[in-house]
C-alpha cells in the first residue's frame, strides 16, 4: 500500500516536470539562439609584452567590440604556452579541446604538411618576398591545404628569421656546429636540417628550452632574435649567429568543424580582426626585434654575422634532397616570386 502510494507521488511529481520539459525541447528543436556567448579558447606560447601576444589581444578585443557579432563570441586567450607546447595545442584542437592556435608553421607540417614547405631552409630571400608569396596565389594554395587539414588560417603573424645560438661558440662556419646538441621545433624537417649540419637535434616544447639550456642538457637552440629575448634563453647561451636558416611565419587558426557552424557574417567578423591583428602585430615586430638585440647585447651576448651564407645554404641540400618533392611545383614557384628582392635581411 505505501509503495503504491510513493509511485503515485512520484508520477505526481514527474507529470508537474512536464511542460517545463516540453518547453525546454520545443527551444532546443527551435534554432531559437540562447544569448549565452560562445566562449573560444586560442592558446599561444608567447609572454604578454610579444608582439604576437599583442596582436592576439587586439584580435579579442575587436571581436568583443564588433557590433555585428553582438558579443555571440568572446575569446578566452590563453597566452605563455599554459595550455601546452605547440604540438599538445595543435592536437587540442584537433580534438576539439580548444577552437583557436597560433603556432608557428614549422610544427604545424606534422598535421597540415602543406605547412612545411614554409620551413624549407633558405627558401625566403627575405620579409618581402615572405609576404609576397603569402599574399600570392601560392599562398591561397597553402590556406586550402591547412583548411583541407582542418586547420583554417585568419592571418599570418611575423616570426622573422631563425638563428642558432649557443653557449659554446660563435658559429661563424657550418663546421662551428658539429658536435652541439641544438633544440630543435617538433619537426621532422627542423630535425633533418640541424643533422645536416653536423649538430644533433634535440625535439622540445619551445617552453623546456630555458630549462634544458640552464641544465645543459642543450648546448643552444635556433630561433628568432624576440623569442630569444623575451624566453630569456640568452641568459644561458650568449652566441646568438645570424645564419638566418629559415623564414618560418606563425599562423593563427581556427579548428574547421567551428569554422564551418559560423555563418558569413561572423566568418567576415573574424577574418578582419585577425588582419588588423597581424597588421599591428607586424609593425610591433620590428621595434621589439630592435630592442631585443640591444637587451641582450647589454647582458653580455655576442650576436655575429657568418662568414659566408652560402656555405651553409650548401650544407642544407639533404634536406631539399629528402622534402622538397613533397610540394610539387610550390618551391619553383616560391623562389620565381623572389629573385633580387631589395629588403633588409632580417633577424
Ligand atoms: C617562435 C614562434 C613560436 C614557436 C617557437 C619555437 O618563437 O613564434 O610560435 O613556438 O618559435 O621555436 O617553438
Amino acid at each position: 500500500m505505501a509503495a503504491q502510494s510513493d509511485r503515485l507521488g512520484l508520477l505526481i511529481r514527474s507529470l508537474r516536470l512536464l511542460p517545463l520539459a516540453v518547453a525546454f525541447l520545443l527551444l532546443a528543436c527551435s534554432g531559437v539562439e540562447t544569448d549565452v556567448p560562445e566562449r573560444w579558447v586560442l592558446s599561444n606560447v608567447h609572454i604578454a609584452g610579444y608582439p604576437t601576444a599583442e596582436g592576439l589581444v587586439r584580435f579579442a578585443e575587436l571581436l568583443a567590440e564588433d557590433p555585428k557579432l553582438e558579443g555571440r563570441i568572446t575569446i578566452d586567450l590563453q597566452l605563455g604556452g599554459v595550455l601546452g607546447n605547440e604540438k599538445e595545442t595543435l592536437e587540442k584542437l584537433r580534438f576539439g579541446a580548444i577552437q583557436m592556435a597560433c603556432v608557428s608553421a614549422a610544427p604545424l607540417q606534422e598535421f597540415a604538411p602543406v605547412s612545411g614547405v614554409l620551413a624549407l631552409p633558405f627558401l625566403f630571400e627575405n620579409g618581402e618576398h615572405l609576404w609576397r608569396v603569402l599574399d600570392s596565389g601560392v599562398g591561397d594554395e597553402i590556406a586550402a591545404g591547412l583548411t583541407e587539414a582542418g586547420f583554417v588560417p585568419l592571418a599570418w603573424y611575423d616570426a622573422g628569421a631563425r638563428s642558432f645560438y649557443n653557449r659554446v661558440r660563435p658559429i661563424v662556419r657550418p663546421e662551428d656546429l658539429r658536435g652541439l646538441k641544438i633544440r630543435v621545433q617538433r619537426s621532422e624537417m627542423m630535425r633533418d636540417l640541424v643533422e645536416a649540419l653536423g649538430a644533433s637535434p634535440v625535439a622540445l616544447g619551445f617552453k623546456q628550452v630555458y630549462t634544458s639550456l640552464h641544465t645543459g642538457a642543450i648546448d643552444g637552440a635556433e630561433n628568432n632574435l624576440p623569442s630569444y629575448r623575451s624566453e630569456r634563453h640568452f641568459e644561458a647561451s650568449r652566441f646568438y649567429s645570424l645564419d638566418r636558416h629559415a623564414i618560418v611565419p606563425d599562423v593563427l587558426v581556427v579548428a574547421r568543424e567551428r569554422w564551418r557552424e559560423l555563418s558569413t557574417e561572423e566568418q567576415i567578423a573574424l577574418r578582419t580582426a585577425a588582419q588588423a591583428s597581424a597588421h599591428l602585430q607586424r609593425e610591433l615586430w620590428a621595434d621589439y626585434r630592435q630592442k631585443a638585440a640591444e637587451t641582450v647585447t647589454e647582458a653580455g651576448c655576442r650576436i655575429n654575422e657568418v662568414e659566408d651564407p652560402n656555405a651553409f645554404r650548401q650544407a642544407v641540400q639533404p634536406v631539399y634532397e629528402k622534402h622538397a618533392g613533397r610540394y610539387g611545383d610550390l618551391v619553383d614557384r616560391i623562389r620565381e616570386l623572389g629573385g633580387h628582392l631589395s629588403g633588409p635581411p632580417l633577424r
